[in-house]
């Protein structure tokens, strides 16, 4: 069939076969599809969903797009963790130097922001010299020493899904079940991982606000994982507000560096201490769910984590000096306050609306070929829930000579609920897919 046959089969809701598939994940892969033919299939794709089988498909043939990695002599498990993506969301940052701390290998791929979210790479590169183009003899020589390397998709390696993902980020086809499952399982596979702990995100900031589709989301990446041959539990988590006090590519370097400290945010440290302790259970280390923790607990308290992300830093170029002298990460001096314009009760802060609010001030890409800025972002000085005064300074934005910033003030404002009264706050952590 002809591309552009292909890609009206799609829009008009029938099923890809195989071979069909393939011709649209090897043209990625490949670059014999043009951007705008596969940027048309995603669009269909995204309006027209995909069947269990098709999701299956497409997830195969974008993890053999490049080499499969594995790691039959490595002395641990090997288990990684991947979010679908969310607000001031650094926790595989913090997470991953904790698992490799109580011995689990963790070969991470990774990507670049997504739509409003931020992404690990970006974040990974606004650490000087951090280098996230390792080739696969350093990613395995790294892995080896410390049980951590932190990469992003490259040519070798889940090669389609780099070509897609960039593509997805600029033409507003992230939000779908078929394609957010084939695009982190496809790297998950490409790894050679045995087990897998995903994060599923819900609520105003995610790419599934709604809780029963983020369920859908989460059980098609558990069944997808499982016919592959990887064990995968998800955690279903509220990104109704933005995680932490950080938000941009530097910041949440910062962030996480003030985490692995100890003096960072509970709800990050908490998140990255739950989901390093189920790597650390599915990875037979510890059987036991509570000692699993204590054992993360253990390696955050003792700085064996921060130890470990120093080595990391290190060992992948960047400058380790970081850790203890945050100035030499490049945090914009431009400083615009963001006041409460009422008084009342701060019961959320719309993620989605700061998520944007940062990619207009450069911290996320408009074109698949636009560079971001590393240094401008948003920190909150509140977080719901709390009682707040007309006048009180919610948040600062980070910015770079005034570029953006009329219209992330103007989405920071809207992102504040103030009512009179309080209302109850869910949990982080809402369902789990065991
Ligand atoms: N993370 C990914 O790797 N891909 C998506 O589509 C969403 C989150």
């Amino acid at each position: 069939m002809l591309i552009p046959e292909l890609i009206r089969k799609k829009r008009e809701g029938f099923t890809l076969s195989e071979s069909e598939l393939k011709s649209f994940v090897t043209g990625a892969a490949k670059g014999t599809w043009p951007e705008y033919q596969l940027s048309a299939m995603l669009m269909a794709i995204f309006f027209e969903g995909m069947t269990t089988r098709e999701t299956s498909n497409l997830t195969q043939l974008m993890a053999s797009s490049g080499k499969i990695l594995s790691w039959p002599d490595l002395p641990g498990p090997v288990i990684d963790k991947h979010s679908t993506g969310g607000v001031g969301d650094k926790t595989s940052i913090i997470l991953g130097p904790l698992a490799a701390a109580c011995g689990v290998y963790v070969p991470m791929i990774s990507g670049r922001g997504l739509g409003h979210t931020g992404g690990t790479l970006d974040k990974l590169e606004s650490i000087p010299g951090f280098n996230v183009r390792l080739d696969l003899n350093s990613f395995d020589k790294i892995l080896r020493t410390l049980g951590i390397a932190m990469i992003g998709q490259t040519s070798e390696i889940a090669p389609a899904d780099r070509i897609l993902y960039s593509l997805r980020d600029v033409t507003a086809t992230v939000e779908s079940i078929p394609l957010i499952t084939a695009s982190i399982l496809s790297k998950k596979i490409a790894e050679g991982i045995q087990g897998l702990i995903m994060d599923v995100k819900t609520g105003m900031g995610a790419f599934m606000p709604e809780l029963d589709k983020a369920r859908k989301l989460a059980k098609a990446i558990v069944n997808t994982a499982r016919k592959s041959g990887i064990q995968c539990q998800a955690i279903i988590t509220n990104m109704d507000s933005p995680l932490g006090y950080k938000i941009g590519n530097a910041l949440e370097i910062q962030e996480c560096i003030e985490i692995l400290k100890g003096s960072g945010p509970a709800d990050t440290t908490e998140l990255a201490v739950n989901l390093a302790a189920r790597m650390v259970q599915m990875g037979g280390i510890r059987p036991d769910i509570d000692q699993a923790t204590e054992l993360v607990r253990n390696k955050l308290e003792s700085g064996e984590g921060l130890a470990k992300f120093e080595a990391l830093i290190e060992a992948q170029g960047g400058d380790p000096r970081v850790i203890n002298n945050p100035n030499l990460l490049d945090i914009s001096a431009g400083v615009h306050e963001i006041k409460a314009c009422e008084s009342g009760w701060l019961n959320a802060i719309d993620a989605c609306k700061l998520g944007w609010a940062a990619c207009h001030l450069g911290a996320g890409r408009d074109k698949a070929e636009a560079s971001v800025d590393a240094g401008v972002g948003i920190i909150l000085h509140r977080k719901p829930s709390c009682k707040v005064h007309k006048g009180d300074i919610i948040m600062e934005i980070r910015h770079r000579n005034g570029k953006g910033l009329e219209k992330a003030s103007e989405l920071c404002l809207h992102a504040l609920v103030i009512d009179e009264q309080p209302q109850k706050e869910n949990g982080l952590i809402l369902e789990e897919i065991l």
